[in-house]
């Protein structure tokens, strides 16, 4: 195909795809089948390759990421983002309204809307076409989020329509669907990883993953609530978001009963009512009801404080809490050892779902809430998946009801239990002996983040531990294909798959096989920070306490239980074991070709765009060659290597501090 045609059909395969991907995301309107939406993705993607002048930044191809931020960038609101004044009680609206009346007499309308609980973001567009996402961070300044907010399917690249102002910012928040939270979670748990433990808390570290394609498969979604702008062309918050919605923007919407015109605080209080019962049948989590006054002109007669407008208010639904008996306390046993008490409870329904456990912590926990088997015990469930209890009914326990004795003896494998000064938690020590540490470990040895074994799965871990045919991770490369073939339900193609799975699993690279190891506080970062410092497994086993926290990030907890670890003779042997089977536990001989320590000791920031290196591969470059990459300047700072566009907030910090300012050329020419 000649460019010209390539042009054309190109415009035309980003327009349905738009078109396509709208309806499906925004408007939960499915108009075309999965399949033949991949079809029209997958020959975009060809012509973009073959012309890469044609490929656009706002093209439907971007959404499946691929940049990866190593470093967020610092930015400054051009709007801070202010909180809200929260209220909990009908006295406290009535309170706003009377506070709302002295300001302003006549056309009073107010706004409600959900209060959406994830993480807030500003994204500004320029002539139509998605140009920055920014995080809140302080409200004054936060971290540039756009590669990551890219990859949110629901949030446009370019708008619809043409009478959208030049520039403006909107306003929103970012969540996962319920749904999608807790098939993460599933996956998670098969894996044999821990649960996160809410969906808000994940949604934020998510938006801060350096990888956007691992982003893009995350599934977050975005809901807008707030136009910003100079001269914006409309006179109430209403028609903004009505506007925003035929934009493209994911808004609430009349319809949906996510947005109501509200005459007087009575109409509020009917909306709350409403939201507060039927909040458990919506696929996403909000914490209360925004209520906001509708006109332009009032909200700005009405004004601000230094923290919030005064124009809105937050009423904050209370945390659903419910009474029931605890039955039971039994204990838990993780894959490093650690005891978890939890609650069993006689069943009871809490925001929409049936409880039957809650976790207790440790047992500082129980002591502080004297809670006792028999007791009314009350329930709350808020963000979090699993609930907690907050109080127990003394008034209601029966005469005769024993304090709680935490146990002292390991309950899978009767080993006496021992608490570190520090550690809140009990541990087991057996760690060779104890079934949930020996299954957990080779759980966590198998999971997708370590060595990530096709065809190996919790369960399977389960069995094959059962069966006595694996009692650690080198037991599992001695497996053969006749073993699994044996196995109850393994039929040929299982038994294959985990065969190959295994085979393949030994060339995940050396700071994947370090963190599937294990060992305390050695989690995926640290394991990689470890194998570029030290690059070979005997060099971090070789390594004194002084030159383990000479390296990067590696601090005096972590240096300990390294050196713990290789104390224990079981684990060198495993290690042996592991590497007679060929696992990786050096680096590879492409990472060590090119890696120099030609500016090890030296710390740059990197600012701007270059034409030598996209700034990532700069930043590549730097830490391969032994050299520390940060994100803010800082009298710490040796050099900071800008290109063209470098942001005058950066400048100025620069220059008061005298750090070194050098260019491309001479990073390379100190380079060589
Ligand atoms: S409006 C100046 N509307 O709640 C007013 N905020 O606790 C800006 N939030 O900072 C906020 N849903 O992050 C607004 N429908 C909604 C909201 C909402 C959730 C968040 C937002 C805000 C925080 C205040």
């Amino acid at each position: 195909m000649g460019k010209e045609k390539a042009a054309l059909r190109v415009a035309e395969l980003s327009e349905q795809l738009r078109a396509h991907n709208y309806n499906y995301y925004v408007l939960s309107n499915s108009t075309i089948s999965d399949y033949d939406f991949d079809m029209l993705l997958e020959e975009l993607q060809k012509l973009e390759t073959e012309f890469p002048e044609l490929a656009k930044e706002d093209s439907p191809t971007k959404r499946v990421g691929g940049e990866i931020t190593k470093d967020f960038e610092t930015v400054k609101h051009q709007y801070p983002m202010l909180s809200l004044s929260n209220s909990y009680s009908k006295e406290e609206m009535q309170d706003f309204e009377t506070r709302i009346k002295k300001l302003v007499e006549n056309d009073l309308e107010y706004i409600c809307e959900l209060k959406y609980d994830g993480v807030a973001i500003g994204i500004s567009y320029k002539n139509g076409k998605l140009e920055r996402a920014v995080t809140r961070g302080d409200g004054t300044q936060g971290d540039d989020v756009t590669a990551n907010v890219k990859t949110i399917r629901s949030v446009p690249l370019k708008l619809k329509g043409d009478d959208y102002p030049d520039e403006f910012e909107i306003r929103g928040e970012i969540f996962y669907p319920k749904d999608v939270f807790e098939k993460l979670n599933k996956q998670r748990a098969e894996a044999g990883e821990d649960l996160y433990a809410n969906a808000r808390n994940t949604g934020s570290g998510t938006l801060k993953m350096q990888d956007s394609a691992v982003v893009a498969q995350r599934k977050l979604d975005c809901f807008l609530y707030f136009v910003l702008g100079k001269d914006l062309p409309f006179k109430t918050h209403f028609e903004s978001i009505e506007k925003a919605g035929e934009w493209g923007f994911k808004v609430p919407t009349e319809q949906l009963k996510t947005i109501k015109k509200c005459k007087n605080i009575d109409e509020v209080l009917d909306f709350i009512t409403y939201w507060d019962t039927e909040r458990h049948q919506l696929n996403f989590e909000i914490d209360g009801i925004v209520i906001k006054v509708n006109s332009y002109a009032r909200q700005e007669e009405i004004g601000f404080t230094a923290k919030s407008p005064k124009w809105a208010i937050a009423y904050k639904f209370k945390a659903e809490q419910v009474k029931t008996k605890l039955s039971e306390i039994t204990y838990q046993v993780g894959r490093t050892g650690a005891i978890t008490p939890v609650a069993n409870l006689e069943p009871v329904l809490l925001a929409g779902t049936t409880v039957k456990r809650a976790s207790l912590h440790n047992a500082d926990q129980i002591e502080k809430l004297d809670i006792r088997v028999g007791d009314t015990v009350m329930v709350e469930k808020g963000g979090e998946i699993i609930p907690k209890i907050v109080d127990v009914e003394v008034a209601q326990r029966e005469i005769f009801s024993e304090p709680t004795v935490y146990i002292s003896k390991c309950p899978e494998c009767e080993t006496d239990l021992v608490r570190t000064e520090g550690d809140a938690k009990h541990f087991c020590p057996n760690e060779w002996g104890c079934p949930p540490q020996i299954k957990g470990k080779m759980q966590h040895f198998i999971s997708r983040k370590a060595m990530n074994i096709d065809g190996l799965g919790e369960e399977t871990i389960d069995l094959l531990y059962e069966e006595g045919l694996a009692k650690n991770i080198a037991d599992l490369y001695e497996l053969t294909y006749e073993q699994l073939f044996e196995l109850e339900s393994f039929k040929e193609k299982k038994s294959q798959n985990i065969i190959a799975g295994l085979v393949d699993s030994k060339s995940i690279p050396f700071e994947r096989v370090l963190f599937a190891l294990g060992i305390r506080f050695v989690g995926e970062t640290v394991a990689k920070k470890l194998a570029k410092h030290f690059k070979t497994i005997e060099a971090i086993k070789a390594a004194s306490f002084d030159e383990l926290i000479a390296a990067d990030e590696i601090g005096d907890k972590i240096a300990e239980s390294i050196i713990e670890y290789f104390k224990i003779e079981g684990n060198q042997a495993l290690i042996e074991r592991l590497q007679s089977h060929q696992l990786q536990f050096t680096l590879s001989e492409e990472q060590l070709a090119n890696a120099t320590t030609k500016l090890t000791g030296l710390t740059f920031v990197v600012s701007g765009v270059f034409s030598k290196f996209s700034r990532d591969e700069l930043k590549a470059s730097i830490e391969q060659n032994g050299g520390k990459v940060s994100s803010s300047i800082s009298k710490k700072t040796s050099y900071i290597v800008a290109g063209e566009n470098m942001g005058p907030s950066k400048l100025a910090k620069a220059e008061k501090l005298e750090v070194n300012i050098i260019d491309e050329d001479v990073y390379l020419e100190l380079l060589n």
